[in-house]
């Protein structure tokens, strides 16, 4: 206990980390300098190997395999054994891979979580994360963002992922409470409708979603552009070869648009000084977020009802996991030292 005490004071073998663990991709930022990235997804192999780690594979490389065993642990809510198992693993052949000690190290993670996590998805996301680190706590993973850009008072923040787009208010420079709407539509729904318009246009069409995701990441605008959505179409017998940019338009703006509705929601139910600061301070993040001319289309949007102004500032790799592992750093050594003494039965979860 006494050389814990003193590890804890003096902070030099504490390696802080900060984790957005999403559904698509999960980012990871480290007190000695790493920032990495990788799609959320990872595969077991039935290879016969003395070496558990050639029995698994994650991120890209998992999404290679072409025999379909691949698994996104997240996207279920964590509710199953297998799904919490996956995950475990996932979280540290990635560390592993990017030389992250977690067996040398005391390691004190702050995990991002979305506003509108269910208990189970905390509860089991917690315990296979102390399993992991000496000691590890969940925040509000918009609470990070905001904490990480402390100036924001009186802003919206709006974080279109790829299974749902969270509309905040953040009303003071760090906030204490993050009043959210999360709207079950994002990415993965843009995605679809370009699969729904293309066998429309083409019904003998063999696209998937994947594929279609891949257009969208290349070719994904609102508002005007992109007349170059040039791609090769699957169909029955062949390809042929055409662009989708007005699918890829209407797609993307279907889905915006209800995102927009969402903060025409939030904007109507603040008093009328808030709404005027807000309108004008909305920040969009998020991998979705990246569609060409997405600022534009919510500001267009926006003026039939008043008018607004859109910033793109926020990173939608990086700045949760950053804001995790600032707070992470920011926390006294006592608190980490508490946690780990108390052999965490206390509910941590912010
Ligand atoms: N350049 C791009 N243009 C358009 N969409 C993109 C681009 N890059 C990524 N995306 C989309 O962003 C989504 C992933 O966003 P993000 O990385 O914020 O998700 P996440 O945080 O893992 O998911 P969630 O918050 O829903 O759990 C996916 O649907 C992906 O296709
Ligand atoms: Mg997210």
């Amino acid at each position: 206990m006494v050389d814990h005490m003193e590890d804890f004071v003096s902070g030099d073998n504490c390696l802080y980390l900060g984790i957005d663990a999403g559904m698509f991709k999960t980012s990871v930022c480290t007190s000695d300098g790493k920032k990495f990235s990788e799609r959320t997804v990872i595969a077991f192999l039935q290879k016969d190997s003395e070496n558990a780690e050639e029995n698994l594979l994650f991120g890209k490389q998992a999404l290679e395999l072409t025999d379909g065993k691949t698994k996104e642990p997240l996207n279920d809510g964590l509710k199953s054994e297998a799904d919490i198992h996956a995950f475990k693993e996932f979280l540290i052949s990635f560390l592993s891979k990017h030389d992250v000690d977690l067996n040398k190290e005391k390691t004190y993670a702050i995990i991002g979580i979305p506003s509108n996590a269910d208990r189970e998805y905390k509860k089991n996301l917690l315990k296979l994360s102390r399993e992991i680190f000496s000691g590890a706590m969940l925040v509000d993973e918009l609470f990070c963002m905001a904490y990480e850009k402390a100036l924001l008072k009186q802003s919206m923040i709006v974080d279109i992922g790829f299974n749902k787009a969270d509309i905040c208010v953040i009303n003071s420079n760090v906030p204490q409470n993050v009043d959210c709407l999360s709207i079950p539509c994002a990415g993965k729904d843009i995605d679809r409708e370009i699969v729904k318009l293309i066998i429309e246009r083409w019904p003998d069409s063999k696209v998937t979603e994947e594929l279609a995701r891949e257009w969208k990441e290349k070719y994904g605008h609102l508002c005007f552009g992109q007349d170059m959505c040039v791609v090769d179409v699957p169909l029955e017998n062949g390809t042929i070869q055409e662009s989708i940019a007005e699918e890829i338009q209407i797609a993307c703006e279907f889905v915006i648009t209800d995102i927009v509705s969402g903060i025409t929601r939030v904007l109507s139910d603040v008093d009328l000084d808030t709404r005027e600061s807000l309108r004008n301070n909305i920040h969009i993040f998020g991998g979705t977020g990246n569609l060409s001319n997405v600022g534009i289309f919510i500001e267009n949007e926006l003026k039939e009802l008043g008018g607004g102004k859109v910033f793109l500032d926020l990173d939608a790799v990086f700045g949760i996991s950053e804001g995790a592992l600032e707070l992470a750093r920011n926390m006294p050594l006592e608190f980490w030292g508490q946690l780990v003494a108390e052999k965490q039965d206390k509910e941590l979860i912010v």
